[in-house]
């Protein structure tokens, strides 16, 4: 995309939580404890996935680089994208502690990212591609879907709400965040359908259609959390 669109979305500005602030970075993977297991998660992904060593992945909203970092523990080559500088240097600090190179950090976004290798295996992103709104969301899946190999697989999970029931399972939601992590999580969550850009699971499914993706594989929990498994056609 041309960097100097005046119009363009400002990914580095985004509403909501600010992944920006070290503040957030400190307390982010304690606070993520309390309701998912970030790294055996990243392994399921790895392994659904089926990426080997020498494959090319890039993992947009790397966020604390723990997929990034598990990924690169299978002799992937990594390209961990992220538009906090803060959540880059935590990342970084992350790899070396685990002794693994080939991760090679971007700070850039969905809209600004430019691959520095051909053409990627596969494309994850969890939790973070609600930080776009609708219309860039399309625009950045078809750049995603140039980035990737004749048949490269795009991984996506985060929250996207299934249209029954959605105020009823926004709510249910948002207890069960509380009830895992107090105040702290509640407030997350509130403020994340209040302020972030999360949306209805038929949107989604358009967007991937139309930009040239075939969705594999589709499950939404609690009508709340998405996976997509899906493939460049
Ligand atoms: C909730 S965290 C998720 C981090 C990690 N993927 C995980 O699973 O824990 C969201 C991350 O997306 C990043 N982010 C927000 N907007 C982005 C954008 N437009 N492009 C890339 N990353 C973005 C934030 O800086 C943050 O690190």
């Amino acid at each position: 995309m041309q960097s100097h669109l005046s119009w363009q979305y400002d990914e580095f500005n985004a509403v909501g939580r600010d992944y920006g602030s070290p503040s957030e970075v400190d307390v982010y993977d304690s606070s993520h404890a309390d309701f998912r297991d970030i790294k055996a998660e990243s392994i399921r992904v790895l392994d659904t996935l089926g990426i080997k060593r020498g494959d090319a992945v890039i993992d947009f909203g790397s966020g604390t680089g723990t997929f990034s970092v598990e990924a690169a523990k299978r002799g992937a080559r990594v390209y961990a994208v992220d538009v906090s500088e803060a959540m880059l240097a935590r990342a970084k600090a992350k790899a070396g502690e685990e002794g693994v190179s080939g991760i090679r950090f971007h700070h850039a976004g969905f809209l600004t990212y430019e691959p520095t290798e051909d053409l990627v295996d596969a494309v994850v992103t969890i939790y973070s591609f609600h930080h776009l709104p609708d219309f860039w969301k399309g625009i950045a899946l078809k750049r995603i879907h140039r980035m990737l190999k004749p048949g490269g697989r795009l991984y996506m999970h985060d929250v996207i709400i299934e249209e029954p029931c959605a105020l009823e399972n926004v709510a249910l939601f948002i207890n069960k965040q509380e009830k895992a992590g107090g105040d702290f999580l509640r407030e997350d969550a509130e403020g994340h359908f209040r302020d972030e850009f999360s949306t209805y699971d038929w949107v989604m499914d358009g967007l991937l259609a139309r930009a040239g993706f075939s969705i594999t594989d589709k499950h939404i929990e609690g009508g709340i959390l998405g996976t997509y498994l899906c493939t460049k056609n």
